[in-house]
């Protein structure tokens, strides 16, 4: 009796708990993310960055970003939200959430909430490192045992770029305040403010990420094809280009992009003893935008298929083993352009594909030139995002090649 009396205590304690966090849950999805620029950014750390101010943003923004997210989450399809890689990814997002609502009425006047805070937002940050390929796993389970219809996978495109765009957000702010209040301060980077590199030397990070794509393409492929970089600085010209930006993300697409170049090029060259067509990089600063075009000789890629580059659920390479392996391939989940686009969007620029196919392709990503533009996008939950997911695809409203042609008496009533 005693133990029966005990266990229905807890799970009364147990179910109490639950529905007072989804009403946390709820409640801070209610608030809009307040999307902040890199000028904003950069000024908060440059002027006697204040640690309680952070602190104070910091506990309601980050609880914000993420019950937006998982209110999100839940309206994926049943059967998706079954999986336990996604099962496993949404109880992070809760423990993340439970931990970062202990701060709720902590004061910030007490240096040890400072600290302690410190710590869990370092343990946040670490729990979602393999947010990407566990939540990449759940949907490749998914789709194996129910396949995708075009609405089903529609949604998770949109849901995906949504749920990484939130991800890169939080990681930002989470990485500007420990990197400005934690104790390691970056020594190789001194004058970094946080992840943002006040004066980023664009030739610098393109020239960084060529020689480690290039790397990684030599130990796969034996050789590389060479880089060949310009700059045009409209702004100010014959002055090297920089700009305020985060090199870490800057270098990420960069590297997504020199390993498809590289790959595309060797392969095509596969049974050839000619050399390589070398990879050209442009870089280009105007008054409004910093361009950076890199151009293969790789074969391109027909204009029919380009749009699906952008899909998480298209790639071209062999499945890669989830279990990190030595030898690194240069292609794999097919995450490398949506990714890359999602940070170039992140601060307001984009990342377009131009091919011709049978020659080669073009990739062009766009940055704002001024840190007072470059504000973050940030995906809202509201009643819009919540119809997107409730309404099928329309019927097309343009003439399909595939359908049969229209009997002869249709187009006399016709015409
Ligand atoms: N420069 C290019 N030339 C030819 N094909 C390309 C080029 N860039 C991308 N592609 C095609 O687009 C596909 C998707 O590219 P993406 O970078 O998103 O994924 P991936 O390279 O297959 O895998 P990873 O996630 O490792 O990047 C590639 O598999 C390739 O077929
Ligand atoms: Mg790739």
């Amino acid at each position: 009796m005693f133990v029966f009396v005990f266990i229905m205590s807890k799970c009364l304690l147990l179910a109490a708990l639950l529905k007072q966090v989804s009403s946390k849950v709820e409640f801070y999805s209610r608030f809009s993310p307040s999307p902040l620029s890199i000028k904003q950014f950069l000024d908060f750390g440059r002027e006697n960055a204040c640690e309680k101010t952070s602190y104070m943003f910091l506990r309601k923004e980050l609880a914000v970003r993420l019950a937006n997210t998982m209110r999100e989450v839940n309206l994926l399809p049943d059967n998706l939200l079954c999986q336990p890689s996604v099962k496993l990814v949404q109880k992070w997002y809760m423990q993340s959430f439970l931990e970062l609502l202990e701060y709720e009425n902590r004061a910030a006047e007490d240096p040890r909430n400072l600290n302690d805070f410190l710590d869990v937002l370092i343990d946040i940050r670490n729990r979602h490192n393999d947010v990407v390929p566990t939540m990449a796993q759940g949907v490749i389970e998914y789709k194996e045992q129910f396949g995708f219809d075009p609405f089903i996978s529609s949604n998770i495109q949109y849901f995906l770029d949504r749920f990484y765009t939130s991800r890169i957000s939080f990681r930002m702010l989470i990485n500007q305040h420990t990197l400005l209040f934690g104790n390691n301060t970056n020594p190789a980077h001194p004058k970094h403010i946080g992840s943002i590199d006040p004066a980023c030397n664009m030739a610098e990070v393109v020239t960084d990420a060529y020689e480690t794509a290039k790397m990684l393409c030599e130990q796969y492929y034996e050789r590389a094809p060479e880089l060949h970089i310009e700059e045009f600085n409209a702004k100010a010209p014959n002055k090297p280009i920089q700009v305020v930006y985060v090199p870490s993300h800057l270098f990420h697409m960069l590297f997504e992009l020199f390993k498809n170049s590289m790959r595309a090029t060797v392969e095509l060259y596969a049974n050839s003893s000619e050399d390589l067509p070398p990879v050209q990089a442009l870089v280009t600063l105007g008054k409004e935008d910093l361009s950076i075009k890199i151009s293969d000789r790789g074969g391109g890629v027909p204009l029919r298929k380009i749009d699906r580059l952008f899909n998480y659920m298209y790639s071209t390479a062999p499945s890669p083993s989830l279990k990190p392996s030595r030898a690194a391939p240069l292609a794999g989940f097919g995450y490398g352009l949506p990714i890359s686009r999602l940070y170039a969007r992140y601060f307001q620029g984009d990342l377009v594909l131009y091919s011709m196919e049978g020659v080669g392709t073009d990739a062009v990503i766009y940055l704002k030139a001024l840190s007072s533009e470059s504000f973050e996008r940030l995906p809202v939950f509201n009643k819009s995002a919540w119809r997107h997911y409730q309404t099928g695809p329309e019927a097309d409203d343009w003439s399909s090649p595939s359908r049969e042609p229209r009997d002869a008496s249709t187009y006399k009533a016709n015409s």
